[in-house]
């Protein structure tokens, strides 16, 4: 609690800066989520849908997050303040705040599972097993409370240990071995996938489009998944933006980590799904796909182990280098708004998320019955983040930069001064001051059920 502050840190390289932010946003809304949505929402019409929501709201909610935080070189609730003083934009930046804490406390529930089954790979736990014996191994798992709770606090210590350590020497130091470690492996079960007899069927399952199958609520699952796949909407940007140089783009930034989070759900659905097929599984079968389906196919293919070992440390990776850019959110807010020193912020933060946290953990099992609006705390948290806050941030965020920020304070940031080109920026203040907004509100009225189509 020093009075004088230390110099704010930095991302030291531009790889730091791509594998921290792709890592915010590749994560189990890559390889857990997305093939399950893509499997019940019809494969590849829905992949071409995400693809045309990513280009045309991802980017700009991206880049408006970027200009923010680098501008405001503050965390997110400081960032309005500092950009908006006196006015009541900070609400904004407050939401991030509460949003972080709510995804936090849920995702990281899931991010605990990873590991149980990573423990299961390694002691052959699926070992002979028949597929309802799988199905009976995973609900037996989230329905008793020590296992998951012990695995949720590994989880937040492990994520809670890399933050603590620094912006440059935890985050960036951490997710620049992860991010290649998680191609490498996601590479090596492609060819696997690929590579097994009657694959071809997941291969054309992905690729050849149905269009008969899209409706307005596949647009809806679109977007509901392009914003919490890309982290936008909630401040994670705003507080990684923070940390970007002023010598550095935030334009080729964004669209590296657009590119990267959009490969790599394609690449994880490429490495299940021909898997999938080859097996005789149905395609669409929900969020059991990765701790059910997946350990059915292991357990049948030579080698099984092995890959079952890759699999689960690629989510576990995945999971890893987006928790921390969410505790980040709350850590920075500690050390920047209340003064405090980093590792105390860091376990202050981890602490009230675990608190939060434990209620997600046992709600699969003794809290399954406590229900508010109809939701177990678990259900709650996550429905409220991705379709009620995520897309009003998103909004907000959106409407500030056009609106309020405005044309030439957006320019200078986004050229960094003069110095780069920029063309692209009239188009980037079109679209965020007419197209995106109307995108976003309309899909949140849909979601919260306002207007029906
Ligand atoms: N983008 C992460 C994923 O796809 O798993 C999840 C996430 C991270 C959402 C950070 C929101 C966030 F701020």
């Amino acid at each position: 609690m020093s009075g004088i502050p230390s110099p704010r840190e930095s991302f030291g390289s531009k790889f730091g800066i791509i594998a921290a932010t792709a890592g915010s946003a590749v994560g189990l809304g890559n390889i857990w989520r997305y093939p399950y949505i893509t499997g019940e929402n019809g494969g590849a019409a829905f992949i071409l849908i995400y693809l045309l929501i990513v280009i045309a709201i991802g980017i700009p909610v991206m880049l408006s997050e970027l200009a923010i935080g680098r501008r405001a070189q503050q965390n997110v609730y400081g960032s309005f303040r500092k950009l908006a003083p006196n006015r009541p934009w900070y609400l904004i930046g407050l939401m991030g705040v509460v949003a972080a804490f709510m995804i936090l406390a849920f995702y990281t529930v899931v991010a605990g599972w990873t590991l149980e089954y990573l423990y299961q790979s390694f002691i052959g736990g699926f070992h002979g097993k028949s597929p309802e014996e799988l199905v009976g191994m995973y609900n037996g798992f989230i329905g008793s409370s020590t296992r998951p709770l012990i695995w949720f606090f590994v989880f937040m210590g492990l994520t809670a240990f890399i933050v603590a350590a620094g912006v440059k020497n935890g985050i960036e130091k951490s997710t620049k071995i992860l991010m290649p470690l998680l191609f490498v492996i996601l590479i090596v079960l492609i060819v696997r996938s690929v590579t097994l007899p009657g694959a071809a069927k997941g291969i054309s399952f992905l690729f050849k489009p149905d269009f008969s199958k899209i409706t307005a609520t596949t647009f809806l699952m679109a977007l509901g998944q392009a914003f919490f796949s890309l982290s936008i909407g909630m401040g994670t940007l705003i507080t990684y933006g923070s940390y970007i140089q002023k010598r550095d783009n935030l334009a080729t930034t964004a669209l590296s980590v657009i590119f990267t989070d959009t490969l790599v759900a394609v690449l994880a659905g490429i490495a299940i799904f021909p898997a999938v097929f080859a097996f005789n599984i149905a395609p669409e079968s929900g969020p059991g796909l990765a701790f059910i389906t997946l350990p059915n196919i292991f357990e049948q293919m030579t080698g099984g182990t092995i890959f079952s070992i890759m699999f689960f440390t690629l989510l576990g990776v995945a999971a890893l280098t987006s928790t921390i850019s969410v505790l980040e959110v709350i850590v920075a807010f500690f050390v920047e708004e209340l003064k405090m020193k980093r590792s105390a912020a860091t376990w202050l933060a981890t602490l009230s998320v675990s608190a939060l946290g434990v209620l997600c953990v046992l709600s699969t099992s003794s809290l399954a019955n406590f229900k508010l609006f109809d939701k177990t705390v678990f259900e709650l948290m996550d429905f409220t983040t991705a379709n009620v806050l995520l897309p009003i941030g998103g909004l907000f965020i959106v409407i500030f930069v056009a609106w309020f920020f405005g044309r030439d304070k957006a320019k200078e940031e986004l050229s960094n001064n003069g110095q780069l080109k920029a063309r692209y920026i009239p188009l980037f203040l079109f679209v965020i001051k007419f197209i995106a907004p109307l995108a976003i509100a309309f899909v949140f009225l849909q979601g919260i059920g306002l207007i029906k189509l």
